[in-house]
C-alpha cells in the first residue's frame, strides 16, 4: 500500500510516498521545500509569503517525491493531507492541490491532523511505538500532550494556555540575536551556558541548579508548569519574565552572558515541560511516551526525558531529527492510519485554522 502525503500547514511544502507491507512504514520519498530562507528577514513566518511560496513549490516536490520513490500516481493507495490546525492561506494550498489531484485520479483522500502526523513521525523508524502511548506534540504553534488510545483516537490531556513551547524559544531567540527560527540556535547556546555554569562538557543538568549562574537571584524566572493540578503550561509568563529581565539588566546597563541567559531559560523551559510529563507519566502508568514536533529536537529535551522515563520505567521513543520538523512523511504515515479506520475526506474538505 502506498500514501502520497501532503503538508503546507506553516512554511515548509512537503510531499512524500510512504510504503505499507502489513506491518512496517517506510519512506520511499520525503521532498521538503522549506521557506525559512524568506521569512527569516521578517524575524517569523508571514502567511502571505507563506501561501504564495507553497503554490509555487507544490507542483514540483509531487514530481520528485514520486520520481524519488519510482511510482507514479496510478500506484496510489490513498492521498494524505493536513487539513487542519495551522495559517489558513497555507493550508489551503496543499488541501486544493491534494482535493484535485484525488479527484482527477480518482484515488481516495484522507484529511490528517497536523499534531497526529508530527506523533505518527516515530512510526517511520524501525522500532516503532504501539499505541496506546502517551504523547507530547512541541512545535511553533502547539504544547499539547495526548492520551494515544489507539492509532486515530487521541484524547488532550494537557496543553498551552497561551504561546507554544517553540514560539518561546523563537521570541526570545530573537531578543539575544538568534536568527529565526532560533530553535536549534538556542539548544546550542545554552549548552555553552551549561557548560561555563557547572563546568561540566556532560551530564550538566543535575549540577546546574547548585550553580552561582543559577541561584542569582537576579536571572529568576518562573515555571511554565501552571501550578494547578492540570497537565497544563503558561509560556507566555516565562517569555515576558525573560522580555522585562532582559530590558531590566540593559537599563540597568548590566551585561548579560547570553549563554548563561539561554541555559537558565532552557532550564526553566524544560523542567516545566518535565513536571507536567512526570504528572501525566504517574497518572498513567505502564505507558511509554513519545515525543514529536520541531521542538522535539531540543537536545536537553530529550536528555531530560530520557531520564524521566528511565525513572517511570517505561521507553521513550524519539523521532530522527529529520522527521521532528514538518514534513510530508509524517503525514503519509497517519495518512496511512485514518486511511485504514475508513475515514475518507469528502468533495466538501477544507482547510481549518484551528485544532479541530
Ligand atoms: O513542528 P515544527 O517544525 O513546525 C510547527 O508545526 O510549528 O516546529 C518548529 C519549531 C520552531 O519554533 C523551532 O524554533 C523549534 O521548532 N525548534 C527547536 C529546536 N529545533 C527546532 N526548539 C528547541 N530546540 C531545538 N533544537
Ligand atoms: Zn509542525
Amino acid at each position: 500500500m502506498l500514501i502520497l502525503g501532503f503538508e503546507s500547514s506553516c512554511d515548509e511544502t512537503a510531499a512524500s510516498v510512504v510504503s505499507w507491507d502489513g506491518g512496517a512504514l517506510t519512506s520511499l520519498s520525503d521532498i521538503v521545500a522549506s521557506q525559512v530562507d524568506v521569512h527569516r528577514l521578517y524575524g517569523g513566518v508571514v502567511p502571505e509569503i507563506a501561501g504564495r511560496a507553497h503554490i509555487e513549490a507544490i507542483s514540483r516536490i509531487t514530481y520528485e517525491a514520486l520520481a524519488q520513490a519510482g511510482v507514479s500516481l496510478s500506484d496510489i493507495t490513498a492521498v494524505a493531507v493536513t487539513s487542519h490546525p495551522g495559517l489558513i492561506g497555507a493550508l489551503l494550498v496543499a488541501v486544493n492541490f491534494a482535493k484535485s489531484l484525488a479527484v482527477a485520479n480518482r484515488i481516495p483522500l484522507v484529511e490528517v491532523d497536523h499534531m497526529r502526523a508530527h506523533i505518527a513521525a516515530s512510526y517511520l523508524t524501525a522500532d516503532a511505538p504501539k499505541p496506546p502511548f502517551l504523547a507530547a506534540a512541541f512545535s511553533g504553534g502547539h504544547t499539547s500532550i495526548y492520551e494515544v488510545a489507539d492509532y486515530t483516537h487521541f484524547t488532550l490531556i494537557g496543553s498551552t494556555r497561551d504561546d507554544a513551547i517553540g514560539e518561546a524559544f523563537d521570541k526570545i531567540g530573537r531578543l539575544i540575536g538568534i536568527p529565526y527560527p532560533a530553535g536549534a540556535g538556542f539548544d546550542k547556546l545554552a549548552r555553552s551556558g551549561f557548560e561555563k555554569a557547572t563546568g561540566l562538557s556532560d551530564n550538566f543538568w543535575n549540577a546546574y541548579p547548585r550553580t552561582p549562574a543559577y541561584r542569582d537571584p537576579e536571572m529568576r524566572l518562573p515555571s511554565p508548569a501552571i501550578s494547578d493540578d492540570s497537565l497544563d503550561f503558561s509560556f507566555s509568563g516565562l517569555k515576558t519574565a525573560a522580555v522585562n529581565l532582559l530590558h531590566r539588566r540593559e537599563q540597568l546597563g548590566a551585561e548579560t552572558d547570553p549563554a548563561l541567559f539561554a541555559a537558565r531559560y532552557t532550564y526553566e523551559a524544560v523542567e516545566g515541560v518535565a513536571t507536567k510529563l512526570d504528572a501525566a507519566l504517574s497518572r498513567h502508568p505502564d505507558m511509554n511516551l513519545v515525543i514529536a514536533g520541531g521542538v522535539a529536537a531540543n537536545s536537553h529535551l530529550r536528555a531530560r526525558l530520557t531520564a524521566l522515563t528511565e525513572a517511570h520505567g517505561v521507553r521513550l521513543y524519539v523521532p530522527p531529527l529529520s522527521l521532528c520538523g514538518d514534513n510530508g512523511a509524517m503525514v503519509a504515515a497517519q495518512g496511512l492510519y485514518e486511511y485504514l479506520s475508513g475515514a475518507r475526506a469528502g468533495a466538501s474538505l477544507n482547510a481549518r485554522a484551528a485544532d479541530e
